[in-house]
């Protein structure tokens, strides 16, 4: 018999990182990990009143074979792809971006008054799924639904569902549950999560306690990973818990990582870098419409 309630395993306080052309931010796990958030990659929190600290950004990359989740929390980041889509995405915004077979895109954060702030999340696709058509989904805060339950928690619903109502991000391959979690000073929480999805969470504000765990509080910055369980359940201290709750189906295949493009094979790497020196990485632009 299963623990209903999923405890703590692991807890991850996030590691000072340079990223992009010279950004900083803190990793809360990567490479290392792999495959402890099976089907989850990469989580990194970006955060910082200084713009020196943020305005290199991520010029013109690659990336193949993952989806890329840019939640911003604060400020605006602007972005394109060469798929075609540009644009600014601000506070409460989503990007939820399939990289497929092979995208190029930037993502600069913009000079902002307060803080600069956010995630972006790196989502695996299963081998079927690598070299599929990629696809960018743009979603504004005013698209992202928000439930207040019964004892007074706000969720916003990203990906998934929560209390029966679906977020705006539905038919991914790994069915993904991507929550905003708000629950108030001394308030609980509690979630029935998917049966063998990998489940974690990352503290953005405030304190409390996860139950089930070792009793340790959960500070903001910190990120857990659950074990297996049928529910979540959080407890608020007295400032208050906000945190992001993200769940997945684990792929469990093998994962070969080389930077910003994740295979399952180091020959599908190197075809990978091959195609990126000879010119031919995108299978698949925005197609050009002809006068
Ligand atoms: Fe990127």
């Amino acid at each position: 018999m299963t623990d209903p309630v999923r405890s703590v395993v692991r807890r991850f306080p996030g590691v000072p990182t340079l990223e992009g052309a010279g950004v900083r931010l803190r990793r809360s796990f990567s490479n290392a990990e792999v495959p402890l958030f099976d089907p989850f990659l990469l989580l990194d929190r970006f955060g910082s009143t200084n713009p020196a600290d943020y305005l290199a950004g991520f010029p013109w990359h690659p990336h193949r074979g993952i989806e890329t989740v840019t939640y911003v929390l604060g400020g605006r980041v602007a972005h394109g792809d060469t798929l075609g889509n540009e644009g600014v995405i601000g506070p409460g915004d989503v990007q939820w971006m399939n990289s497929g077979s092979g995208i190029i895109h930037q993502e600069m954060p913009q000079r902002t008054e307060g803080a600069m702030s956010g995630f972006q999340l790196w989502v695996n696709l299963p081998a079927a799924e690598k070299m599929s058509v990629p696809a960018y989904r743009g979603l504004t805060a005013g698209e992202i639904p928000e439930v207040r339950t019964d004892t007074g928690d706000l969720v916003k619903v990203v990906a998934g569902s929560f209390g029966g109502v679906e977020g705006p991000v539905q038919g991914i391959p790994v069915d993904p549950t991507y929550l905003d979690v708000t629950v108030p000073a001394g308030g609980s929480f509690s979630w029935p999560t998917h049966p063998g999805h990998t489940v974690f969470a990352h503290a953005i504000d405030g304190g409390g306690r996860f139950d089930g765990h070792d009793g340790a509080p959960v500070a903001s910055g910190e990120t857990v990973l659950f074990g297996s369980g049928d529910a979540v359940r959080a407890t608020a201290g007295d400032a208050g818990l906000r945190f992001l709750l993200v769940s997945g189906r684990p792929l469990h295949e093998p994962v070969a990582w080389y930077g910003p493009i994740v295979m399952n094979t180091r020959d599908q790497l190197r075809d990978a870098v091959r195609e990126l020196e000879h010119g031919d990485f995108i299978k698949h632009r925005r197609p050009i419409v002809e006068e």
